[in-house]
């Protein structure tokens, strides 16, 4: 396990009973990011071997001072006691995981392998704490960059989120699997519309578990459930459950969804 591993990123985790796996962006996603990594960092610490959280390129201080996070501290804790907080947070954050690899088949990250990442031995051999101005173009990929438009878009294009970032194409998700052994790579980072999109052949999967992202997308969440076989089962987590009374909502649906929403 990674815990006190002060080398690698990654986690080797093996499948005992269940293990939650979250993938990143645990602030500036909405009002409740103090509650939301509280939350996480609390199971974290009472089930350090089954709750895992990498880092996502919200968890870093430029970026979660400008889209939430910063303010949310302020605002409900005051200024002074605020920004303590908010300054400790971000340097736990920097010393998050980078990844983590499921039985050696599959590897999970928040934004993909951009354009520099081709061995599984490149993540595992950054060094923590790290922030991301210290960070090389490997973090960056990692962090922020995305699959392609759609499987017909192969190679490395621009990213439209901004200067020096990519996106990569089917062609690089079946290099970067062969070399590696891997079936999959699982990754989060963009709003997809059923909560999850496979691309490249299915080799890659974007997984967005929040619903109606930002209040506005409508989208519906997901979680992929592994099995002892590795067979990936999504689970949608729909944006507004179904009424209590509406004829088609049998008591054992309503039960799942509740679950399925918390
Ligand atoms: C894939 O994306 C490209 C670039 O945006 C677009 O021109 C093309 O029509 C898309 N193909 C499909 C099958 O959606």
């Amino acid at each position: 396990m990674f815990c006190g591993r002060r080398r690698g990123y990654l986690i080797p985790l093996a499948y005992r009973y269940i293990d939650y796996l979250f993938l990143g962006d645990y602030v500036d996603r909405g009002q409740h990011s103090l509650e939301t990594i509280t939350l996480l960092l609390a199971l974290k610490i009472e089930y350090p071997n089954n709750v895992h959280l990498i880092r996502g390129n919200h968890e870093a201080a430029d970026i979660n001072a400008l889209f939430g996070f910063r303010i949310e501290c302020i605002e409900r804790m005051g200024e002074k006691e605020g920004i303590w907080a908010w300054q400790r947070i971000n340097s736990l954050f920097n010393w998050l995981p980078l990844a983590a690899l499921i039985e050696k088949k599959i590897i999970c990250m928040h934004g993909g392998i951009g354009r520099s990442i081709n061995h599984v031995e490149q993540i595992e051999a950054l060094q923590r704490p790290i922030t991301m101005e210290a960070g090389s173009v490997v973090l960056m990929d990692l962090l922020w960059s995305d699959p392609t438009e759609n499987d017909s878009v192969e190679g490395l294009r621009p990213n439209a989120r901004g200067p020096g970032l990519v996106t990569f194409g089917p062609d690089r998700v079946m290099e970067f699997c062969k070399n590696n052994d891997l079936q999959l790579i699982v990754r989060a980072h963009e709003c997809v519309m059923d909560g999850f999109e496979r691309f490249a052949q299915g080799h890659l999967i974007t997984l967005f578990s929040a619903t109606n992202y930002c209040g506005t997308a409508n989208n519906a969440g997901a979680i992929l459930v592994l099995g002892r076989d590795l067979v990936v089962v999504p689970k949608l987590i729909h944006p507004i459950p179904p009424a209590i009374t509406s004829p088609e909502s049998s008591p054992e649906r309503h039960l799942e969804d509740t679950w399925m929403q918390v």
